[in-house]
């Protein structure tokens, strides 16, 4: 893998399993040196964490210790049943969870029950329980998609100007209807931030986002540039094609 260090973050250009191992290592890594009680990790949704979940569980890629002990959530979802496959905790918990063994006790999906802002207010609480003041998760993946969104963060979401301050919120985006999200404040109140982006499709927009002059609300995943401290971008060589050298 080659690396560069950008105001955005660390990002690793390397192949589709180098990135999967390195996606998997860098968590466990940063496990290892946590000493939270409940260390917390969530995923995100995407075509990208599916592969992964099912590489992951195929190959027995997580420690049996971090399988037992790391509670496990999503940092984004639609407001859908989890059996639907539009579910991005419905999808973990399918392709990775399960197969694994991961203890129930230690799966925390979203309330998708409630209407969207109780769901987020339930969410909140349950975070709360789970983790110290100040704490979003231990580590968050996040994905980015082909116009630049991270998170439940689209193009001209009101979230990127005020989120009211609470890591977690619900957010009806005129593209995409509610969805349910970690905020950018939430983001700030991160261990360690995961973007894995691969593919041609992602090379016009992650230029965009790293090297581009595009306003925030044009270009959402820009947020990342508040958290780059901690930020690690996983990246194939299609989608950094565009980049410069
Ligand atoms: C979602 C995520 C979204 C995703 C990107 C990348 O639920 O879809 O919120 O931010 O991570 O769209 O998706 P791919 O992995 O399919 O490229």
């Amino acid at each position: 893998m080659t690396e560069k260090s950008t105001d955005y973050g660390r990002l690793l250009i390397g192949d589709k399993l180098e990135l999967f191992a390195e996606a998997a290592r860098l968590a466990e890594a940063h496990k290892a040196g946590s000493d939270s009680p409940n260390f917390t990790w969530a995923f995100t949704g995407g075509s990208t964490p599916g592969a992964w979940y099912r590489w992951c569980a195929d190959n027995h890629i997580l420690s049996t210790e971090t399988l037992a002990t790391t509670h496990f959530t999503v940092s984004d979802e639609r407001c859908v049943l989890l059996s639907s496959d539009e579910s991005n905790f419905g999808n973990a918990e399918r392709l990775l969870l399960a197969p694994t063994g991961v203890p129930v006790e230690h799966r925390h999906p979203w309330v998708v029950a409630y209407e969207p802002e109780e769901a987020a207010e339930a969410y909140r609480r349950t975070m709360q329980l789970l983790n110290p003041p100040g704490k979003a998760y231990d580590v968050c993946f996040l994905g980015m998609g082909d116009d630049a969104h991270t998170a439940s963060f689209f193009p001209g979401s009101e979230l990127l100007e005020n989120d009211g301050e609470v890591f977690f919120a619900a957010v009806n985006t005129p593209q995409k209807g509610w969805r349910l999200t970690i905020t950018p404040t939430g983001l700030q109140a991160c261990g360690l931030i995961v973007v894995m982006t691969l593919g041609a499709g992602k090379a016009a927009a992650l230029k965009r986002v790293l090297e581009g002059t595009d306003d925030l609300r044009d270009a959402p995943s820009k947020i990342l540039r508040t958290c780059a401290d901690r930020v690690v971008w996983l990246v194939d060589e299609a989608a950094a094609a565009e980049l410069s050298s």
